[in-house]
């Protein structure tokens, strides 16, 4: 996680993003310090990358590279205003004894648009990631790749609108209106049992969670989820990331997974 100590918003590369709506720096601190510390409350261990000034975007860690097996594929930015936060992941990475680290070919933005099952890397594209930099960590991470179109800009990164609940058992949530028909088929076929979300539980990012097989966080205004997840033998955990909301990104934005080599 990198903390928000730089956090604004200056530009408008999502929907989501106003720059002449005021931000309240010390409230987006305090709420992500809070989802921080309900990490390390479950018993998980949180890494920090130093926030670097003048990449306000910085906070949104899933971004900066995709970790599988232990194996880091860097991030390459879709826009100029981010591409300086790939290097520091990468810095980052290397600093602290990975030694498998690529330099992507193609635009990726990690796990914005990567999403690790136990039998799958599901991918999306339309808006930021290339479909090259599919192929290219299907090469990488030797697990097989699918890709899916997303078509509404208010769900530009695959994590808006789809998380993984368990990664040992394929099990998902998402949203089928983000997605293109033909998505929707692929996403029924590999996951008929995935629970599906509503159109008000996405337009306050519900989907952008992070769950450890058992407890998901998920931002407060998700309640529709609730129920639904319990009945799946999940723990919903509310976070209230509002501040953060106002650049596009909630819970799974702000938080990068280290999968370990498995033995
Ligand atoms: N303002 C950022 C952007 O548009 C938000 C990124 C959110 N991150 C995510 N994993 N969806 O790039």
């Amino acid at each position: 996680m990198c903390p928000p100590a730089h956090f604004r918003v200056t530009y408008s590369i999502n929907p989501w993003m106003d720059p002449t709506k005021p931000v309240d720096q010390a409230l987006a601190l305090f709420q992500w310090e809070d989802l921080r510390d309900r990490y390390r409350a479950l018993g998980h261990t949180v890494e920090i990358l130093n926030p670097e000034p003048g990449l306000p975007d910085m906070v949104f860690a899933a971004n900066g590279a995709t970790v599988v097996d232990g194996r880091v594929l860097g991030a390459r930015f879709a826009n100029p205003e981010r591409t300086a936060e790939a290097p520091a992941h990468l810095a980052w990475f290397r600093a602290h004894g990975f030694t498998d680290v690529r330099e992507p070919e193609h635009v990726n933005e990690a796990e914005g648009d990567f999403a690790v099952t136990s039998s799958w890397i599901l991918a999306g594209q339309g808006f930021r990631s290339s479909p090259l930099a599919h192929d290219e960590a299907q090469e990488f991470f030797g697990r097989p790749v699918i890709s899916l179109e997303l078509t509404d800009p208010r769900y530009y990164h695959l994590d808006t609108a789809l998380a993984v609940l368990d990664d040992t058992r394929d099990e998902i949530m998402y949203y089928p209106g983000a997605f293109t028909e033909a998505s929707r088929d692929v996403l029924s076929r590999l996951f008929p049992d995935a629970l599906p979300a509503t159109a008000d539980d996405a337009a306050v990012l519900g989907l952008n969670a992070v769950s450890d097989g058992r407890n998901v966080l998920l931002p407060l205004a998700a309640t529709g989820l609730h129920e639904p997840l319990r009945e799946r033998g999940f723990e919903p955990v509310p976070v209230d990331l509002s501040e953060l909301h106002k650049a596009g990104g909630s819970v799974k934005c702000c938080t990068m997974e280290l999968r370990p080599a498995t033995p």
